[in-house]
């Protein structure tokens, strides 16, 4: 289909020589650099990276052992003072940031804006009021919100029109805070004056003077678990004096465990079985850690279902789908047998699923932090309970050029190609028995259909020829691997499924081992390219390749807390038609949503997954369901 170029409009014949002239330079590049085998840059993974076995006290796994990181704390860089925040305050107040809908005569409307307003020089322990009186030279009295209020900030309504912001800094405030309010204009609501208020806490004189304030618990958000399942809530105390309160339980469930952790000392873990459903509220109370007296008392709310509750009518997707070689799974929240409802999630997806990637624990910037220090727990963990489930194991990601560690981003650019060797083969090295899919590269291709450029710090110390050295590395580590490239946006046609396709062809010209292409597939609920979908992977599997979808999930635009019906049967036909398109491609291996719940999506205000927060299973799941049902040999779809 683009194996003449000359066919093609020039427009793409441009893109196509311009992609050939910089694999040539960077052919050149490499050819010329010494290749000075100077040993390891950073060291390998030791013994002291080696994951230590975690107190069952800590987490609710079932049926597979926890590790837990050797290490303490990660060292917090000490930041210094931010100089760019200093030389804003000392400009004095920032000018409104003025914003209006397209199109709109900005001439013809005064916008609202603010007066009488300053920067302030506070100490820790003053009280700070600046008063907002939202004004409109047409004569409306505009409306108005703050984007963030700091913690024990209040931003109470006079009931003049005008709003008072109180906060009382204290030592964890000490720096520079920005306080935003936006006025709306009141005849046209997309009219806006945005205006930003620069306090600037110092520490006083003598910090004796700052009142000690109560402490507070971090309160985990509403959760969702099973009568006779292992319950673990990790309470974090919170003290705005900077020091850390200790908690305790006056009532505490009974046969409960209350711990604080080895590491984390803000942080007590507790642990306890419900017996019986219903709405549970546990008191948790926070002790200063200077004054005994002074203490907090917060609740804490769990809603227990009965195992009847989360009834599951018709086969797994997983028996549904292993009538066929086809893999369907999902994104695993990193650490979930440390969630309160970690054993619910446990047990639904092993249900459900064949196959599972780790949504981060093996990011760079997770597992090697600093050079030579890697955190493997958290996938260690996930290989675990995946071999307990007879899961297989999807790697993700191996080179990207985001969530990257500080120590990669500002690396030598000489340094960089040994550094990416290095990783790959250290982290292949560490999992190739257990992980046999990977996305060896993710996200290379930009919008327009190029490679990322200097963007990717790969690409601008490699050029293209990162991706190659990438996979033929890969390949060399683990032979019968799938290698990916994964990529977001090519569900569709356009210019960046067209650079996707160009790159994959110049890579096969040069023989460089490929696989697969990953189609993340991260869609709202108006998505209707469907054929432009099967036309696509019609294309990749015309290239010999496998077709992996694997990050599905499907928002509901409007965001709604509770959708409607209709935006839930909405939601389930897009899933019901790519899960069929996929199931007839027959190179298309494998269906892997984001997860799968929508208590653990990093979409969750849109709700895009096949369960609710409270593991509820959606028309979505029943979509999944029928097209699973429907396609087997003999039905051939
Ligand atoms: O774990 C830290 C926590 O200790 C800290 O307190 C908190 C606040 O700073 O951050 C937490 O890390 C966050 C991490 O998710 C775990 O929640 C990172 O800031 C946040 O950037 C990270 O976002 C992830 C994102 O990739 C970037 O890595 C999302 O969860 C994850 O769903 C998303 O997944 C990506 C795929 O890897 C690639 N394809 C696109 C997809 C969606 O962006």
């Amino acid at each position: 289909m683009f194996a003449d170029p000359m066919h093609l409009p020039l427009a793409y014949r441009q893109q196509f020589l311009i992609s050939m002239l910089t694999v040539a330079i960077s052919l050149l590049v490499a050819c010329n650099s010494t290749d000075e085998s100077i040993g390891t840059l950073t060291e390998p993974p030791g013994q002291d990276d080696e994951p230590i076995p975690e107190a069952i006290a800590f987490n609710n796994a079932v049926g597979f052992e926890v590790f837990r990181e050797p290490h303490g704390r990660l060292p917090v860089p000490l930041k210094e003072p931010d100089a760019a925040a200093l030389q804003e305050f000392e400009a004095g107040l920032p000018a409104p940031v003025i914003s209006a809908p397209p199109g709109f005569d900005t001439n013809a409307n005064n916008a609202p804006f603010f007066s009488n307003l300053k920067n302030l020089d506070v100490f820790a322990g003053d009280t700070v009021a600046i008063r907002f009186a939202p004004e409109d030279l047409d004569g409306d009295l505009p409306g108005m919100f703050y984007e963030q209020l700091p913690l024990g900030g209040a931003f109470p309504d006079n009931r003049d029109g005008s709003k008072t912001f109180r906060w009382q800094p204290l030592q964890q405030d000490v720096g520079i805070f920005r306080f935003t309010v936006v006025a709306v204009d009141a005849v046209a609501p997309g009219y806006r004056s945005s205006q930003t208020v620069l306090i600037r806490v110092s520490l006083p004189e003598d910090p004796s003077s700052i009142p000690n304030v109560a402490p507070m618990v971090e309160s985990p958000r509403e959760y969702t678990v099973r009568v006779n399942d292992p319950v673990v809530l990790e309470l974090k105390g919170l003290d705005l004096n900077g020091t850390i309160p200790t908690l305790e339980l006056p009532e505490p469930p009974v046969g409960a465990s209350f711990v604080q952790h080895p590491v984390f000392e803000e942080v007590f873990v507790l642990k306890f079985t419900p017996t019986v459903a219903g709405e549970f509220t546990i008191n948790v109370l926070a002790r200063d850690s200077v004054d005994p007296n002074l203490t907090t008392t917060e609740p804490v709310n769990l809603n227990v279902l009965d195992s009847v509750d989360f009834q599951a009518s018709g086969l797994p997707l997983r028996e549904l789908a292993q009538n066929r070689d086809f893999k369907i799974g999902f994104a695993a929240l990193q650490s979930f047998y440390h969630q309160p409802d970690g054993a619910l999630y446990a047990d639904f997806a092993a249900r459900e699923f064949n196959i599972v990637t780790p949504e981060n624990s093996m990011k760079m910037d997770t597992i090697n932090p600093l050079p030579g220090r890697y955190e493997f727990a958290a996938t260690d963990n996930l290989v675990r309970y995946a071999q307990l489930h007879d899961m297989q194991v999807h790697g993700h990601p191996l080179v990207w050029h985001r969530q990257l560690p500080e120590w990669i981003e500002q690396s030598e650019l000489a340094d960089r190609e040994q550094h990416m060797s290095e990783y790959i083969q250290r982290i292949m090295e560490r999992y190739s028995a257990d992980i046999d899919v990977w996305d060896v590269i993710n996200e290379t291709v930009d919008d327009d259909g190029s490679l990322r450029g200097n963007e990717s710090v790969w690409f601008e110390a490699m050029g293209e020829l990162y991706i190659d050295k990438a996979l033929q590395l890969a390949r060399s580590i683990a032979p019968a691997a799938t290698l990916l490239i994964n990529e977001f946006d090519i569900s569709m046609a356009g210019d960046k499924f067209n650079g996707l396709v160009q790159l994959v062809e110049r890579l096969q010209a040069r023989d460089v081992p490929l696989d697969g292409i990953g189609f993340q597939m991260h869609l709202f609920d108006n998505f209707s390219s469907f054929d432009e979908l099967q036309d696509n992977f019609a294309v990749v599997a015309a290239l010999g390749l496998d077709i992996f979808i694997t990050e599905l999930d499907v928002s509901i635009s409007s965001g709604a807390s509770q959708p409607s019906t209709t935006e839930l049967a909405l939601q389930a036909d897009v899933y019901r038609q790519v899960a069929g398109i996929c199931i007839q491609q027959p190179a298309c291996k494998a269906l892997q949503m984001w997860g799968f719940t929508d208590q653990y999506s990093f979409r969750s205000n849109f709700n895009p997954l096949p369960y609710d927060r409270s593991y509820q299973r959606k028309p979505a799941f029943q979509a999944l369901q029928e097209i699973l049902e429907i396609s087997t040999p003999e039905t051939g779809f």
